[in-house]
């Protein structure tokens, strides 16, 4: 297929390593941000969620059960919810033996461990604040812990992104902390896309829900900082969804595989 071209001279997208460089190690890991790292990229995506005594944790799905060992560890606790454990229960966990051998060992992080780890690495965060519903008063916590890891001082905010798919959680976010960039997740109206600009400076859509109109619509309303609303998709792993999405006219692009997606866009 050939490649579609960049529309007049706009930069190169962003890539973003969702949960980290997933598909090379596992997800939402100190690991897989290393291998971000490691391959020369600097834009990871998280997942973060809290434990039943109320520790900020990195992982996606509400439940232990996909990405651990909890059901070897606690097989009497199905369906083994994040909120129902502690975060020294969590501690205990293999958080990568299910994705390979070679991981064996590796934890489910605390955000705390997690946003050393990307400070180490000189990485920037596209935070996203998981199933917000089950955790009231996460957004304050969170926000409160970047504060505390220096992630709310002028030289760290624009290597932060804040995303969420509730648009409750992102508007407290922005009222809580409007120096803080916000990112919604999915795809609104063309109607309401003045409405979401209130509170969110990114409109970050599935690939598959978009189309290059859409996309020039979005670029045309302006956002709660007065600059243009940018879009970041997800998820892109293949050369022929990156050179669509390119020509869509998308900020960023969210992969499993940033390699490909980088090889992609140098062939493009
Ligand atoms: O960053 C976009 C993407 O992470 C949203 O979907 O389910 O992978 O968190 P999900
Ligand atoms: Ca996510």
């Amino acid at each position: 297929p050939v490649p579609a071209a960049r529309a007049g001279d706009a930069p190169e997208p962003t890539v973003i390593a969702h949960r980290g460089a997933s598909a090379y190690a596992p997800e939402n890991t100190l690991a897989a941000i290393d291998k971000a790292a490691a391959l020369g990229f600097t834009w990871v995506e998280n997942d973060v969620q809290r434990t039943k005594d109320g520790r900020l944790v990195v992982i996606h799905d509400d439940s232990l059960r996909r990405t651990t060992d909890v059901a070897r560890v606690f097989p009497g606790r199905a369906p083994w919810k994040v909120k129902d454990f502690t975060a020294a229960e969590i501690a205990r966990l293999d958080a990568g033996s299910w994705f390979s051998r070679s991981y064996r060992g590796t934890r489910v992080p605390t955000l705390a461990q997690y946003m050393r780890r990307v400070e180490h690495n000189h990485e920037k965060l596209l935070l996203e604040i998981k199933n917000p519903e089950l955790y009231p008063g996460i957004e304050q916590q969170i926000l409160k812990l970047l504060g505390n890891e220096g992630w709310l001082d002028r030289g760290h905010l624009d290597r932060l992104v804040v995303q969420s798919f509730s648009a409750d959680s992102l508007r407290t976010v922005h009222d809580l902390r409007p120096a803080v960039t916000t990112g919604y997740l999915g795809t609104p109206s063309v109607a309401s896309l003045r409405r979401y600009a209130g509170f969110a400076d990114l409109i970050n859509p599935s690939v598959e829900s978009i189309s290059a109109g859409y996309v020039h619509t979005v670029h045309a309303v302006v956002g709660p900082h007065g600059r243009p609303l940018r879009v970041f998709t997800w998820t892109v792993n293949d050369a022929v969804t990156t050179w669509k999405a390119v020509g869509y006219g998308v900020d960023g692009l969210i992969t499993n595989r940033p390699d490909v997606v980088r090889a992609a866009l140098r062939a493009s």
